[in-house]
């Protein structure tokens, strides 16, 4: 009895750009990043938005088209599901199009899933694992008398989508080789059979060497300063010297111009290990990673997450028939099946066509292992995820 997998589905960008191609934005080459990373090619979404891709992995599900053009699709479904069936919608991702709304209530309205709740979630690329064990948590308290829904959440939409490329340093060949775009969905059912979610670990560990930060969080727009409203005469004929009405002020404009400073700017920079003269605001100033550290934190923490759920769930290794991973880096993969004493076969690879796409990595690897034939009922998976935060996660679910 629990959150049984029913469809899953994948949304990637046509645009898809090789390793040559960077080649000549930045000094790389196809056999470095081949060699180090697995990468071929990663996807861009020019002109898709977040919600664009989404929408286009969760389409085939709901028997719908892709609403843009110029994305590939595909599914693993053995029904088109009503999306007036779905209770609950929980969307991952580090690229919302918007703060507000959130991007699960914005394909709420998309996919027309009138009864169900929505919001989103930031775990970074382990994103999917938790918004997966969130579902089935809720799922379950559902059930209870004091449950958090209307009705008991039967069914429920995980989706991650992500634009990371609108993120990324194309300048730094460190970083912009590793990330692509693309969307990945998956619908779980209450199951009253033992197939289903067994177990979910998830856990956290301090980022203290900040090896994995994207500071375009924040914003420098504040028309205050401790004594209160800054927006004296003085100060607005200094933004706008040509007359603009106060109340017709466009803050988001003012914000770009960085005309008024941020008091709290030189903290969240000494926060970040950022220098006091680096802008963050400045193009090309975007995901910074320590990809050494990151390494380790993954190749260690893959492992005993994936030990840590199957203990939860009363299985060994023997009992799984895949394991589909975050695909950050082929290596890492290889050196967890290497550490878990697993044959590679038993892991699953997608990396090489679109790159580190975060937390649509892993429901997009899904689609692809659901598809391959080669995974059947009953057989037993593992999903896992490590990321900024730094997050890391494993279920294991029966098929
Ligand atoms: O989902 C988020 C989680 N992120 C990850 O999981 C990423 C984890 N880290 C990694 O995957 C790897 O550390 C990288 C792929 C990012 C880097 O691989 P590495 O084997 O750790 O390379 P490195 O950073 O030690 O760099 C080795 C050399 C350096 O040159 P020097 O200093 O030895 O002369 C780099 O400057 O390779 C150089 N290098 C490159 N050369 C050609 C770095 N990037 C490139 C590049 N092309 N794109």
């Amino acid at each position: 009895m629990g959150a049984k997998i029913i469809a899953t589905g994948k949304a990637l960008p046509e645009l898809n750009v090789t390793n040559d191609e960077l080649s000549k934005l930045v000094e790389t080459d196809d056999e470095w990043i081949t060699s180090r990373t697995g990468i071929h090619s990663r996807r861009i979404a020019v002109d898709l938005t977040t919600l664009d891709l989404a929408q286009a992995a969760c389409s085939p599900l709901f028997g719908f088209d892709a609403k843009a053009n110029g994305v590939q699709i595909s599914s693993f479904m053995h029904e088109v599901i009503d999306p007036e069936s779905i209770d609950l919608i929980l969307f991952a991702t580090i690229t919302p199009d918007a703060i507000v709304p959130a991007m699960a209530c914005n394909l709420r309205e998309e996919l027309g899933c009138a009864r169900s709740i929505a919001f989103d979630l930031n775990a970074a690329c382990s994103g999917f694992i938790y918004a997966l064990s969130t579902a089935e948590a809720l799922m379950v308290a559902s059930r209870n008398a004091q449950g958090c829904a209307r009705n008991p959440i039967k069914r429920a939409l995980v989706v991650c989508a992500e634009r990371l490329t609108h993120l990324t340093n194309w300048q730094d060949r460190n970083t912009c080789v590793l990330f692509g775009d693309g969307a990945g969905a998956c619908i779980l059912e209450w199951d009253e059979s033992d197939a289903g979610i067994l177990s979910c670990y998830l856990q956290n560990e301090d980022d203290v060497d900040r090896s994995l930060i994207c500071p375009k969080g924040y914003s420098s727009l504040l028309p205050f300063d401790e004594e209160g409203v800054l927006f004296d005469e003085a100060l607005h004929a200094r933004i706008f010297p040509n007359g603009v009405d106060p109340k017709n002020v466009d803050y988001a404009y003012i914000n770009q111009l960085g005309a008024i400073p941020d008091p709290a700017l030189e903290r969240i920079k000494e926060y970040l290990g950022m220098s006091a003269d680096e802008n963050p605001d400045a193009p090309y100033e975007s995901i910074r990673m320590d990809g050494k550290k990151i390494f380790s934190f993954a190749s260690k923490i893959l492992c005993s997450d994936i030990e840590h759920a199957l203990e939860m769930a009363n299985l060994t290794m023997d009992d799984v028939a895949l394991i589909v991973p975050h695909q950050a880096n082929e290596r890492i993969i290889r050196f967890a099946a290497k550490r878990l004493g697993q044959p590679m076969e038993k892991f699953q690879l997608s990396i090489m066509d679109c790159g580190n796409t975060s937390s649509a990595s892993v429901p997009m690897a899904l689609t692809d292992a659901l598809l391959s034939g080669e995974l059947h009922a009953g057989d037993v998976i593992v999903v896992v995820a490590f990321g900024g935060g730094l997050t890391s996660g494993a279920a294991v679910i029966r098929l």
